[in-house]
């Protein structure tokens, strides 16, 4: 398959004599074509491939409440020094019907240590000079005086540092020590181990690095949230992707439940713990440590307009795709309604009084909401038109956004579309994960589009260099540069699209599901592949403003392997031109600009590869990433040679 996307890919720059003759792109400065949204470019967030737990949420234990299916996932007995004793999983569903499991752990004899040790999410990311906090829910049985020493421990055994406590407490209480780590390793484990005979009650065995993201207790993965702050992004979409469906309607995603002390958040399995079973993950479920406010919280801090999408009474079609009988949508509805109110509402409405108590009393101000996630067929009809009317009903000014299956064309497609279209819906969702070759041929795809229709939201997209269903896909500089080469079409459409993003988002090297994605982790580094680099260049020059860029009067979308688009920037008074040269051979290209005076520097950034499987990874995170240059213009024209299979983004500032 790849090898004939290259052949393609070749062939198209072949139309083209070998030496290119100098071609002069005309920019039309006085004739602006549509107004880019300050959202255009936004992020899809999904907790997939342990994205989540495991990945963004800095928790380090896993199954810290023992509530996955085999309730010691993740967690091995332990005898030090002589020690013995044994571990019990306690079931209290009664009494706490969202926690519904505890351990006793029991030590047999005062000598020697008996306990737990977890191996974390693939193991436990280190880092010297960091300091790390223990907190469990803990009670000691009548009569015991246990101490526990918990330590972190690298694969050869050496201790990377350890702290001691005797909760003295009879009823459930928080206890917390902290500690300082001696070394940096990425597959440590940790140990909890008692001493002295007697009987301890544990819940919520939890170890977080004191420094997250704006240290908050608890918080997210610093280095993590810093790649989507860089993106500077203009939405944040949460939590998904099928996890708001679920497999089935039981394990559906459910805002309420992912609110408030996180020892109240009912765990949940991660439906891409069983999805594919070439990758399966059985160790893969939801804490919701990560829930809604803290998705909220994520969005304004790095200055994203938060957009939730919510079940709208339907399960994964790929999965079970049950359905809610329409009399029984009342709840589901009520969620919708509730979120609203819970992210906007004063501080005197049930809601947003709940937003204030659980630490900001200020409102998120949101405005977008998506109705289902991935839904077609005639099911979605009736219950989409149910929350929409709710919700316009109530909150007029929210914006909805509809799902257009799962492709972007055929029977499913043309069948929502027909209808989305005649309900005067607000936003379209459009999901593409396809070929390189698919995304070059699709770069016109929104010239005809309805001008006066519903507004599109690219909402998940990603070409995907070999099959879609093979999942050992590469983010390799083909894909990336096809993905660039079809943004300038959405560019040029800015009056249509309002809204894109690349998904899924992250990926866990060692515990993924699904790829190609954005940003791959470990537990201690990180690295952005090439396709996030494409949507960070988007997203940090989307300008202000379209204006026609053309080649012999025509948009520059494909024509000799080459993808332009342009725009200003209103504010800081630049032209912006993309140029996607998907050729094996150089361009000189001069670049006139009519309307404005352009001063007489600029800058160029370009990414490149001569190789289109190249890739990011770990040991080269910017193998392919932007380089940035300066230069000079020659009289009133922009003049470059731009190289074979080369992303330029070029900025020059106009004279007011
Ligand atoms: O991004 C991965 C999945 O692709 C999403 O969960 C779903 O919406 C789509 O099918």
């Amino acid at each position: 398959m790849r090898k004939h996307i290259l052949t393609w890919i070749i062939a198209c720059a072949c139309i083209s004599a070998q030496a290119q003759q100098a071609k002069t792109y005309v920019i039309k400065a006085d004739s602006v074509k549509a107004h880019v949204q300050p959202t255009m470019y936004g992020i899809f967030f999904e907790d997939i491939n342990m994205a989540a737990d495991g990945g963004l949420y800095a928790e380090l234990i896993k199954n810290r409440s023992f509530e996955f299916a085999t309730n010691l996932m993740g967690w091995t007995t332990l005898q030090k020094d002589g020690g013995d004793g044994s571990v019990e999983v306690i079931d209290r569903a009664k009494e706490r019907p969202e926690n519904p499991h505890y351990i006793t752990l029991t030590v047999k004899s005062n000598s020697g240590y008996y306990g737990l040790s977890n191996e974390g999410f693939r193991g436990i990311g280190v880092k010297k000079g960091e300091i790390y906090i223990f907190s469990t829910m803990a009670r000691q049985h009548a009569g015991s005086n246990i101490t526990l020493t918990v330590q972190l421990v690298n694969a050869d055994g050496t201790i990377l540092g350890k702290a001691a406590l005797t909760p003295t407490n009879t009823e459930w209480k928080k206890c917390a020590v902290k500690f300082v780590a001696n070394a940096t390793t990425e597959n440590a484990h940790f140990d909890v181990l008692a001493k002295n005979a007697g009987a301890i009650d544990l819940d919520m065995i939890s170890l977080f690095p004191q420094h997250t993201w704006k240290n908050r207790p608890g918080g997210l993965r610093a280095d993590l949230v810093q790649k989507l702050a860089d993106m500077k992004p203009g939405f944040l979409r949460f939590p998904g992707g099928c996890i708001v469906e679920g497999r089935d309607l039981a394990n559906r995603y459910q805002w309420k439940k992912t609110i408030g002390d996180i020892d109240k958040r009912e765990n949940l399995l991660n439906r891409w713990n069983v999805e594919f079973k070439s990758r399966a993950t059985p160790d893969y479920y939801q804490s919701f440590g990560l829930g809604f406010l803290e998705y909220f919280q994520l969005a304004e801090d790095i200055g994203a307009e938060p957009l939730p999408i919510l079940n709208c009474g339907m399960a994964c079609q790929f999965n079970s795709g049950q359905t809610v009988p329409l009399d029984e949508l009342d709840p589901y509805v009520h969620d919708a309604l509730d979120l609203i109110e819970f992210a906007n509402g004063s501080t005197d409405t049930k809601w947003g009084k709940l937003r204030a108590e659980l630490g900001h009393p200020k409102p998120f101000n949101l405005k977008l909401m998506g109705v289902g996630n991935e839904q077609w067929g005639e099911n979605y009809i009736p219950r989409w038109k149910i929350f929409t009317k709710a919700i316009k009903d109530k909150y007029p000014y929210m914006q909805l956004v509809s799902s257009l299956g799962p492709d972007p064309d055929g029977e499913k497609f043309d069948y929502l579309n027909k209808i989305f279209r005649e309900q005067h819906a607000d936003i379209l969702d459009e999901h593409y994960y396809r070929s390189p070759k698919w995304f070059l041929s699709n770069a016109a795809r929104y010239d005809n589009y309805d001008r006066n229709g519903p507004k599109i939201f690219a909402g998940e997209y990603a070409a995907h260099a070999e099959g879609v269903t093979d999942p050992y896909k590469k983010n390799n500089w083909l894909c990336a540069m096809a993905e660039a080469a079809f943004m300038t079409g959405l560019e040029r459409n800015a009056d249509v699209v309002k809204m894109a993003s690349y998904a899924p988002l992250f990926a866990n090297i060692n515990a993924w599901q699904w790829a190609p994605d954005a940003i791959w982790f470990d537990n201690l580094h990180s690295y952005s592949t090439p396709d996030y680099y494409v949507q960070q260049l988007y997203s940090l020059n989307k300008g202000t403003d379209v204006v026609p860029l053309t080649l012999n009067k025509q948009p520059v979308k494909g024509q000799d392997g080459e993808y332009a688009s342009a725009v200003l920037d209103n504010k800081t008074h630049t032209l912006i031109v993309k140029f996607v040269n998907t050729a094996n051979e150089t361009r000189n290209a001069s670049f006139v600009m009519q309307g404005k005076k352009l001063k007489t520097t600029g800058t160029l950034t370009t990414m490149h590869s001569d190789s289109l499987g190249k890739v990011n990874s770990i040991q080269y995170p910017t193998a392919i990433s932007p380089k940035k240059q300066n230069i000079a213009l020659a009289g009133n024209k922009i003049k470059l040679v731009l190289k074979p299979y080369s992303f330029n983004i070029i900025r020059v500032n106009y004279i007011k």
